[in-house]
Order: structure tokens, then C-alpha cells, then sequence
């Protein structure tokens, strides 16, 4: 097959004029100027549609289709003789059609595609077929139909710009200097220590310890990728891993998932948020404006796209103030040393005029052994940062991480964490150098970009609690 975008540039034009029969898809319609594709097109002889049929339309005198083949929103106009009508040429049957593209005298499309012959690969039973024709059914709906509703326009055009959104964050890193890792998602460790944790077991277990002996020791599904990333940077300088996280949060909430994606870059070398603050910005818009320019009509679809076009930073000692003095009440009383609920984040960034904010230096207790402790008092901090958003709350959260041997001992000791982080102390001990990173999560910076209000509906096949569909 050849894409028709591929055709319609690379000069390939001149053979169509000498007749030659050329198989092309969809995916022209994408970004290719009306002008330029309809000028160009009138020399191709043939043209090769699959997809499957979004409208039928039949009159006395001709027939209608708008075939879909998933490339962009876009559907082609087929225009056929009735004759060629099936009685399993419905909505949602896949069809194979041959015929000729021509100029179409329609003003809403540049071009057309005259049927010669029409296959139905496979028909569709429109009865039980749960989505309807020219029907806009609501994101809660289809949410019932995993395997169905990439058929819909709205999760089709969300699925794509997912897509590009993935490969513009790899082109980030890789264009920066990064190097990619896998990080393992079965892992012995819980690197957030919150117990948010799925345990391994084998199918075939009878009892506990059978379950134990796969490994020899209790094994999950991951967290985080960052300690596993912190081994790297001491390598590679600058690291990244994207890729599934797992989090046995027992949550209905319209911005928690059991398994989401993370983004996750750690920087060796770095000795201030600042540097890491700047990372997280320039990832959300180097990504932001890719997916912008590569779908923009997916994006359209949308209507509720922000550009963050200042940013706030506070501290988490500011953030209390802010809250304390907050002419409503909270649910949860904004206490310093307590953690920021998504009322309270909400709250935050209403206060700072609906902009990104970045709160920075955390309680000590309040987070991870890993942090790097900022040595202040009486209130002791950590050099933590959370990046909070509109409409969704914490989009990342990162720190610096504790790279000196004799805090770090201390507080694993503290924690009761000295032995399963030898590991980790033994990073401390050969060529340790400041560090920090952060993790973003992916659907919730789709969910932030395209005014999504149900993180369930940004990502192919959502799990939560209570839930696992397919
Ligand atoms: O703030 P978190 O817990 O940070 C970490 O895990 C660090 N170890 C990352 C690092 O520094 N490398 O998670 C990072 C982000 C959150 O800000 C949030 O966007 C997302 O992951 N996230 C979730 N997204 C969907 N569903 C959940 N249950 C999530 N939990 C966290
Ligand atoms: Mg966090």
C-alpha cells in the first residue's frame, strides 16, 4: 500500500498519468492543503479504499457512503449507482472499494471517490451494533463498549493524538540528549512508600509461599521507574523511561487510574528545581505543540485546548498560607504538614489566575525517603515539586533526590529500609553526584490539553477499581 500523502509529494504523480493503478489510503486528508491534493489528484487513475462505512445514504438515482478508514476524522464520499447497493452495506460493515477519485462538484469536499466496485469485508448487524449512525453518544456511554468505541470519533480522535503525543515525547528526550530505558515492571521495591502496591502472584499457587518462591522474594508491578532510572543517570547523565505504572489506589475518582502511563526523565548533574521545573516545561510544550501541528483537526474537536502562557511558583508554606486565608471552607483543614488534597490544588490555582503552578519544598515527613533534604527549620522541608494544572490538579510531581551517603543512611536506617536499599546506598558510594527528575502523568496531560473531564476516557482500555474490562 501507499499512502496517498507519500504519493502526492514524492513526484509519483507522472506514473499515475501513464496509467498505472495505484493503491493509496486515507491518510492524504490529514494535512494536505485543499488546493494542493485536489490539483495533483486529478491524475490518478485509480483508487483503492478500505474502511469501514460511517453513513448510507441511498436515492432513487445514486447512492452515498462516508467510509472511515481511522487515519484521521476525515471519512471519503463514495459515489456509487444503486446498483451497487447490498442489502449488508450498513453502518459499520468494512468494505473494500475501487473507483476513481474525481473532483467533487460538492462544496463541503474538494474530491469524491466514483465507485465501480463495492465489497463488504465484513457486515456490521446495525441492530446490535451499540453505536448508532450520525448519533453523538456521550463519553460515559461507549466507556461500556472497550471494544468498541474507537469506532467513535471522539475516542478515535483522542486515540490518535495519543499517539502523536507518545512519539513527540520521544522525540523530546532522544533531540535532548537523553537515552531511553526500559525500566522493569515487575519490581521487588515500592519506591513512593505509599503501599499503593499490586503483588505478583503465580496462577498456580497453593498457598503464600508458593507464591513467594517465583521469585524468592515478594515481587510487584511497579510503582515508579525512577530508582531504576537513578541507576542509569549515574551512567548516562540524562534518562527517561515512558511507560506503564501501576498503583492499587482504591479510587472512582475522575483522575485516578490503576494503570496510567508515566512519563519519567532524571538528570544527573542538577542542583536546583529550577532545572527540573524547566524540563517538565519544556516536555508539556515542545509535546503540546506537536500533537497541535500534527492533528489539528482531532484537536478542534476538543474546543477546550489551554495554553499555559505564564506559570506560577510557590512554596508548600506559601500554598498553607494561601489556603488558610481562603474565604471558603475546605473539607480538609489546609494544616502545614498535611498533604494538599484536590480541593485545596484546586483552590491554588483558581487563586493564581488558572495558570500552571509549581509548588515547591515539601514537608520532610510528608514524602519519600528519597528526597533531598533542604536542611531549613524550624519547618524542615525537602526539595520536592509538584506541577498543579487547571481542571486536573498534580500533572507531575519531582524532586531532588538524596545524594548524600550520610542523610540517606539516616533515614533508610529511620525507615527500617537499610536493607533493601543497599542497592541504592551503594549509587551513594560510587561516583554520586546531585540528581533529580520527575514523573508526568500521560493521561493526565491529555486530559489537561483537551479539557477531558474523565481520565477513563484518554486512554485505550482504563483499569480501576472494580474495573478490568477485556
Ligand atoms: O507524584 P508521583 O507519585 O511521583 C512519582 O512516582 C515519582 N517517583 C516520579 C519521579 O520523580 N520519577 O507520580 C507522578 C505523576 C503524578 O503527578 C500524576 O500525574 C501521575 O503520575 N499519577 C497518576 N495518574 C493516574 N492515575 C494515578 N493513580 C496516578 N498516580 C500518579
Ligand atoms: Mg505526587
Amino acid at each position: 500500500f501507499l499512502d496517498l500523502r507519500t504519493l502526492l509529494f514524492s513526484g509519483i504523480d507522472s506514473k499515475a498519468e501513464i496509467g498505472l493503478k495505484w493503491c493509496v489510503q486515507l491518510s492524504w486528508k490529514k494535512s494536505i492543503s485543499k488546493q494542493h491534493s485536489c490539483q495533483k489528484i486529478t491524475n490518478l487513475v485509480f483508487f483503492y479504499l478500505q474502511g469501514w462505512v460511517r453513513s448510507v445514504r441511498s436515492q432513487k438515482e445514486v447512492l452515498f457512503l462516508h467510509i472511515n478508514d481511522g487515519s484521521s476524522l476525515e471519512s471519503l464520499q463514495v459515489v456509487a449507482d444503486p446498483s451497487l447497493e447490498k442489502r449488508d452495506l450498513t453502518f459499520g460493515s468494512a468494505v473494500e472499494v475501487q473507483g476513481k477519485l474525481v473532483k467533487s462538484p460538492h462544496r463541503m469536499q474538494n474530491m469524491e471517490l466514483q465507485a465501480e466496485t463495492i465489497r463488504v469485508v465484513g457486515p456490521c448487524d446495525i441492530w446490535s451494533f451499540p453505536l448508532k449512525m450520525k448519533e453523538r453518544h456521550p463519553l460515559e456511554y461507549v466507556r461500556q463498549f472497550p471494544h468498541l468505541r474507537c469506532r467513535n470519533n471522539t475516542l478515535g480522535a483522542l486515540l490518535r493524538i495519543r499517539s502523536e503525543a507518545t512519539a513527540a515525547t520521544h522525540s523530546f528526550f532522544q533531540n535532548n540528549g537523553y537515552v531511553h530505558i526500559h525500566t522493569p515492571i515487575i519490581t521487588s521495591n515500592d519506591c513512593e512508600g505509599a503501599g499503593e502496591l499490586f503483588q505478583i502472584a503465580v496462577s498456580w499457587a497453593k498457598d503464600s509461599a508458593e507464591e513467594t518462591h517465583f521469585f524468592n522474594v515478594p515481587a510487584f508491578l511497579t510503582v515508579s521507574g525512577q530508582l531504576h532510572l537513578e541507576v542509569m543517570a549515574g551512567a548516562f547523565t540524562h534518562v527517561f523511561t515512558f511507560g506503564p505504572t501501576f498503583r492499587a489506589e482504591n479510587s472512582q475518582s475522575r483522575r485516578h487510574l490503576a494503570e496510567f502511563y508515566m512519563v519519567e526523565a532524571e538528570l544527573s548533574f542538577t542542583e536546583s528545581l529550577q532545572d527540573i521545573m524547566q524540563v517538565m516545561e519544556d516536555l508539556f510544550k515542545t509535546v503540546t505543540s506537536t500533537v497541535l501541528s500534527k492533528c489539528p483537526r482531532d484537536v478542534e474537536l476538543f474546543h477546550k485546548y489551554i495554553a499555559p502562557a505564564q506559570k506560577v511558583i510557590i512554596s508548600y508554606s506559601e500554598a498553607v498560607e494561601i489556603l488558610k486565608q481562603a474565604p471558603q471552607t475546605f473539607t480538609f483543614k489546609p494544616e502545614w504538614g498535611c498533604d494538599l488534597q484536590t480541593e485545596h490544588e484546586k483552590y491554588l490555582v483558581k487563586h493564581c489566575g488558572e495558570v500552571p503552578v509549581f509548588v515547591i519544598n515539601y514537608p520532610y515527613d510528608l514524602k519519600p525517603f528519597y528526597m533531598r533534604d533542604n536542611e531549613d527549620g524550624p519547618q524542615h522541608t525537602v526539595a520536592a515539586v509538584d506541577l498543579l494544572v487547571p481542571g486536573v490538579g498534580e500533572l507531575c510531581g519531582g524532586s531532588l533526590r538524596e545524594e548524600r551517603l550520610p542523610f540517606l543512611e539516616s533515614r533508610l536506617q529511620r525507615l527500617g529500609l537499610t536493607d533493601a536499599y543497599q542497592w541504592y546506598l551503594d549509587l551513594r558510594k560510587f561516583g554520586s553526584v546531585p540528581h533529580g527528575g520527575f514523573g508526568m502523568g500521560f493521561e493526565r496531560y491529555l486530559q489537561y490539553i483537551l479539557g477531558v473531564d474523565n481520565i477513563k476516557d484518554v486512554i485505550p482500555f482504563p483499569r480501576f477499581s472494580h474495573s478490568c474490562l477485556l
